[in-house]
């Protein structure tokens, strides 16, 4: 692993949140959503550089502060967030190495801890493969039939939720995510595409609190979390 990057896709449009600004733009805890999110992976020294998947025709880009950054680049993303992070994948393999690494992670999920990070990038190092940040399932889950009656209880043991960042060589999986999309069309993490391509994917247990803010509930618990973190209760 000589160099990790990262790759951050803010290109979607927050469509099950609403709401004219897109969720990446909404004010939070003092500052957009998007700078909480960038500051995270800014605070860590493993990261060398960061490229950012934005919707070029939005001009709200131009008031993020962290996009000055030295170490921050943009570009165009796409339609859906695979195209968006390949996009990014895109422009880092221009020019880094054979051996340079990536983290993926949601504009998204602004309650990223750097302790977290730095736990996702050190089992990647220590296994040589690649890694997730992942919560364990506390719910008892049930699986349903069509008409909504419960046919069975899951083993929850077995199940995680994948969180981001996810950590993988940037050769692989610009290829994986490249070949899946073309083969299954619709890829929802880089993990999945990893799996396709038959690569080991180690989980991580991320906090409850790195969640991707999704609908209206979880922007007031994300500014809650933020402000905690800013202030501790004492
Ligand atoms: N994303 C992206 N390009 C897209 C779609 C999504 O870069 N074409 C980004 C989003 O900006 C977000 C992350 O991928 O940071 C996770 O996607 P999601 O939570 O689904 O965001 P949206 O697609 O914006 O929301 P929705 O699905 O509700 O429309
Ligand atoms: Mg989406």
């Amino acid at each position: 692993m000589k160099s990790i990057w990262a790759v951050v896709p803010a290109a979607g449009s927050g469509r099950r949140l609403g709401g004219e600004i897109p969720k990446q733009y909404r004010e939070i805890a003092g500052a957009p959503l998007m700078e909480h999110t960038l500051q995270a992976l800014l605070a860590s020294p493993d990261v060398r550089g960061i490229v950012v998947a934005l919707d070029p025709s939005d001009r709200r880009a131009d008031a993020i502060n962290s996009l000055a950054d030295v170490r921050v680049q943009t570009v165009a993303g796409g339609a859906e967030r695979a195209h968006s992070v390949l996009a990014g994948l895109d422009l880092l393999a221009e020019d880094a190495s054979d051996e340079d690494w990536v983290l993926v992670h949601d504009a998204a999920r602004p309650c990223l801890p750097l302790k977290s990070l730095t736990a996702l990038i050190d089992c990647a190092r220590a296994e040589g493969e690649g890694a997730i940040l992942a919560a364990p399932v506390s719910d008892t889950l049930k699986q349903v039939d069509d008409s909504a009656k419960v046919t069975r209880t899951v083993d929850r043991s077995v199940l995680w939720r994948a969180q981001t960042p996810q950590l993988f060589p940037l050769i692989k999986l610009r290829r994986a995510l490249r070949q899946c999309l073309e083969e299954i069309g619709d890829v929802t993490d880089e993990a999945m595409a990893m799996e396709w391509a038959g690569e080991t994917v180690h989980v991580v247990e991320g906090p409850p609190s790195n969640i991707k803010v999704t609908v209206e509930a979880d922007l007031a618990y994300v500014d809650m979390m933020l402000r905690a973190e800013r202030e501790p209760l004492t």
